[in-house]
């Protein structure tokens, strides 16, 4: 079975191979085979909602099955934010630098007990029609630090300290990241559902 990966973060396309590394004879396939512009407008308010979204239009131009995955940071002292619109939290043209940045602004000099969160991961697979053929969802708790730290991963991994550890997912590295994350999680769950439809 062969998959396209429907997302242009590089940080994402690094982890899916190792995550999905179990299920037997799959291929994933990444879009810097395919047109690279595919611009889908994130509008929804859910992760599964804008992940489903992703997979169908994408699948529509490549016209092959699709796994899309949305996912953001839930800060409880924001009431949630930036959730679904972690990317673009700090602007249209944010970075991950700017979007730490103004985290740690927003946070100022809150405790470390009230600066928890948690990392959020929705994935759907779709086939060439759009049709859903798999999804699943994962979580990971943590707090956020007081400086960035660490230069593996992406996005907020720099600030994000996961439950029960004392360094942030940037510094642990993805070998630790891919046990513990949330899309560590959603992939672990996925797994058997892909594993299911290889089945004859
Ligand atoms: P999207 O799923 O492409 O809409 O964007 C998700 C955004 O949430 C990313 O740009 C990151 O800012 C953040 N994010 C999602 N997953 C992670 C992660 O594993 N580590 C750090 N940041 C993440």
């Amino acid at each position: 079975m062969r998959i396209l990966i429907a997302t242009m973060n590089a940080g994402k396309r690094r982890e899916y191979p190792r995550l999905l590394a179990a299920v037997p004879g799959l291929e994933l396939e990444t879009m810097a085979s395919l047109a690279e512009s595919v611009d889908v407008q994130e509008d929804c308010d859910t992760f599964v909602g804008n992940a489903k979204k992703k997979a169908t239009e994408v699948a529509a131009i490549a016209g092959m099955p699709c796994l899309s995955d949305d996912s953001g940071l839930e800060v409880d002292a924001l009431g949630g934010r930036p959730g679904v619109r972690s990317a673009r939290y700090s602007g249209e043209s944010a970075t991950d630098a700017t979007n730490n940045a103004k985290l740690l602004e927003e946070l100022g000099d809150l405790s470390d007990a009230a600066r928890t969160a948690r990392f959020r991961c929705a994935i759907v697979v779709v086939d060439s029609e759009g049709r859903e053929l798999a999804r699943a969802e994962g979580a990971c708790e943590g707090r956020i630090g007081r400086e960035p730290k660490g230069a593996h991963g992406f996005g907020y991994d720099p600030l994000f300290i996961p439950e029960g550890f004392t360094q942030t997912l940037a510094e642990l590295g993805p070998e630790t990241k891919n046990e513990i994350s949330h899309r560590a999680e959603a992939a672990a769950k996925l797994v058997p559902l892909l594993q299911q439809l290889q089945r004859p």
